[in-house]
């Protein structure tokens, strides 16, 4: 494996960038209860730091088109952290909404211009001059892959951009894109939870382990479903987890971290919390150890089966 140079710390793939072992996504930053203005904001940022999470997931689209906007005014009010994280956002999906009356379907744009035009208005809102990763968010049918490597290279050249890596990209999506990148793909950011095991199982994650990428584990809770999901699959999970809990003293969303985490692909989940106390709690996870058996009890119960 990729040596990384702290248990709280990886390099998501050789010549790739440093990223924390936990990252906190900004999807949900609109929908806080407590509020989405740059105080607030600026609170999560702040507490993701102390808790060593320092790297940022966003996407264009997410809240509308207002998330990185929102980020990107917490930045302004102290511009001194960008240079203490990393900031991960995506493009490619086209939303029919009122900030992009242009898109009259949603459909997908992996196009040289679009990746271009999405990346420069993404520096602009996140208030920054460059954007350490930036993923296609979804693989298209007609992502033409040179189009994309040309893409990267001139926003490369321009210290716009570090590294490219996907989302939602089955291995041979990836491969094909990565077969005309001057650089490496760095990462595949992929749902993934003790309810979505499709990627320990389709290829998905070997391939990370064979080309040494970190995949992104998005909605680690499974969106909330792992803790209120009332189905026979989620109530079977509780059950495991909290059994575990009561062995090593950790909560239930710590050890569905810790879950994901003692994976050999070394997957990086990425919270999306709202709650301070929530981004606190879970570091712990970092230091809670899953032998085999405990993560095949997770396994188990989401299966609903014994391994053959
Ligand atoms: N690439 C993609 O296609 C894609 C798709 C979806 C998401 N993402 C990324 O993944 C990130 C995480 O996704 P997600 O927001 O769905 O993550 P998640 O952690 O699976 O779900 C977050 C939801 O679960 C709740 N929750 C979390 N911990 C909880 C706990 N201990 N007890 C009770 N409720 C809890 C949260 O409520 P509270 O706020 O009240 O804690 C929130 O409503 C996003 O922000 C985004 O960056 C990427």
């Amino acid at each position: 494996m990729t040596a990384s140079t702290s248990p709280r710390r990886v390099i998501m793939a050789p010549g790739g960038p440093e990223v924390s072992r936990l990252a906190y996504g900004c999807w949900r930053i609109l929908d806080d209860p407590e509020g989405a203005g740059a105080s607030r904001v600026l609170d999560k940022i702040l507490a993701c730091l102390d808790s060593g999470i320092t790297t940022f997931d966003h996407a264009d689209i997410y809240g509308g088109y207002r998330c990185e906007e929102a980020f990107g005014a917490a930045l302004r009010e102290r511009p001194g952290l960008r240079q203490r994280i990393e900031i991960v956002t995506k493009c490619g999906i086209m939303l029919v909404n009122p900030a992009r009356p242009e898109n009259r379907i949603k459909h997908y744009d992996c196009s040289r211009r679009h990746i271009v035009a999405s990346v420069e208005r993404s520096l602009r809102n996140l208030a920054t001059d460059h954007i350490d990763v930036l993923l296609l968010h979804r693989p298209s049918p007609l992502l033409d892959p040179d189009e994309v490597a040309e893409a990267a290279r001139l926003l490369q050249e321009q210290g716009k951009l570090r590294h490219l890596g996907v989302s939602n990209f089955s291995p041979a999506q990836l491969d094909a894109l990565a077969s005309r990148l001057a650089t490496p793909v760095v990462t595949n950011q992929v749902e993934l939870h003790p309810l979505r095991l499709d990627a320990f199982l389709d290829g998905t994650l070997d391939q990370c382990v064979t080309r040494r990428i970190a995949p992104m584990a998005w909605s680690p809770m499974a969106g909330g479903r792992l803790l209120h999901d009332q189905g026979p699959a989620a109530t079977r999970v509780r059950a495991a987890l909290a059994e575990l809990g009561r062995k090593h003293g950790a909560e239930l969303d710590q050890l569905a971290y810790a879950w994901l985490l003692r994976h050999p692909a070394r997957i990086v989940p990425v919270l999306g919390t709202n709650r301070i106390d929530r981004i606190q709690a879970a570091a712990k996870a970092l230091d809670t150890a899953l032998d085999p058996q405990d993560w095949f009890a997770v396994w188990t119960a989401s299966t609903g089966a014994e391994v053959p």
